[in-house]
């Protein structure tokens, strides 16, 4: 067998002990004779595996008692406006706008009320996380919506802004899982699983109870949230393979020591990368210190045909998907929770032969 490391934005790297645990059950789940992906999700095997899998995000996010936990479908893209839908109350909210998700939410969240930018870094090609001044914040913003991890320009939060009791709502599709997060802050988490949770097809959206039942009468049922709420996530077929293996990765995090022992790697495994970059006299890393995501790390050399070259010569060492997005160019390794620190060992090792070889 040979495993590259995957540096790919999403979807991304498993960790290995999950991906041959699924194996080792992906035929005959437990004597149940059938696999997980053929089993009705009402049975007992499946909703053994749904309970576990809500009860171990609960316990390793510290999930306080007045939040639901709901697996839906349509990514992280569909709750852009599932979100406007559900808590447009006051028709306002605020926004703060940190790159292409952030966008992508705002453009939704317009079509149902208006939206206050409140801040934005977006003429410095979202090179930071702009100062939030809250003389800008709304009164009666029905809520307020960052995206704590900005996959694509390699920034994050790191501190919240102060919203007087206005809910805050956060698209952690890039950063949940990764390092410990005061789930009581939020009134709305919600991400895609397809980087630190599991496979595409899963979103995980963690809601404080009194968010439930704003819709508006005519909203389509599925795009309410009451309705996955009360079914606890069956109202339909939910995704039940894409739940099984998240339920892994869970497992595999407890295991680990939870949320605070994958931080502290996270760390490790992100201040090594930085330290090189900042030490390079080649690679330069293109986003402001403090701001500096732990998940995503973008990079440059400045010069477009060795750009194309390193992630070329990358590829040819076992080091891939390391091309950066089209939007900020150069390249970006993303170091989600499944990257073993070895792996970005392997990669800076790569970077400095490269260096001393072109210069
Ligand atoms: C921060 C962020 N938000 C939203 C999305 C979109 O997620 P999905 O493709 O699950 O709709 C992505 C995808 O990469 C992302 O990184």
């Amino acid at each position: 067998m040979s495993r590259v490391y995957n540096f790919s934005a999403g979807p991304a790297a498993l960790p290995l002990p999950v991906l041959e645990k699924a194996k080792s059950e992906l035929v005959d789940y437990k004597t149940a004779g059938m696999s997980v992906m053929e089993m009705s999700h009402r049975s007992k095997a499946f909703l053994e595996i749904y309970e576990k899998a809500v009860a171990d995000v609960t316990e390793l996010m510290n999930i306080p008692k007045n939040y639901k936990v709901l697996f839906l479908q349509g990514g992280a893209s569909l709750q852009f406006s599932m979100v406007p839908i559900n808590l447009m109350k006051n028709k306002k909210a605020d926004y703060v706008n940190t790159g292409e998700w952030s966008k992508k939410a705002i453009k939704e969240a317009k079509k149902l009320g208006e939206v206050n930018v409140v801040a934005t870094s977006e003429n410095e090609t979202f090179n930071h996380i702009p100062a939030l001044d809250p003389s800008k914040f709304s009164k009666d913003a029905d809520y307020f919506h960052i995206t704590t991890n900005n996959t694509i320009y390699g920034t994050r939060f790191t501190s919240l802004p102060e919203t007087n009791g206005i809910p805050i709502v956060t698209d952690m599709s890039s950063c949940i899982l990764s390092e410990v997060y005061d789930v009581s802050k939020y009134g709305i988490i919600y991400a895609g699983a397809q980087k630190n949770i599991g496979p595409a097809g899963v979103c995980l959206v963690i809601i404080r109870e009194d968010l439930l039942g704003g819709a508006p009468a005519g909203t389509p049922t599925m795009l309410d949230y009451k309705t996955h709420a009360d079914n606890d996530s069956m109202f339909n077929t939910p995704p039940t393979y894409g739940i099984y293996i998240a339920g892994l990765v869970f497992e595999w995090l407890k295991e680990l020591g939870g949320l605070p022992a994958i931080q502290k790697i996270n760390e490790e495994k992100a201040k090594s990368l930085y330290d090189y970059l900042d030490e390079s006299k080649l690679f330069k890393a293109t986003v402001a210190k403090a701001d500096r995501s732990l998940m995503n790390v973008p990079f440059i050399t400045g010069n477009n045909d060795l750009d194309s070259k390193f992630v070329k010569e990358a590829e040819k060492a076992g080091l891939v998907n390391l091309k950066g997005h089209r939007s900020v160019g150069g390249m970006r390794a993303s170091i989600y929770n499944a990257m073993p620190v070895e792996g970005v060992q392997a990669l800076i090792s790569f970077m400095k032969k490269f260096e001393k070889d072109n210069n």
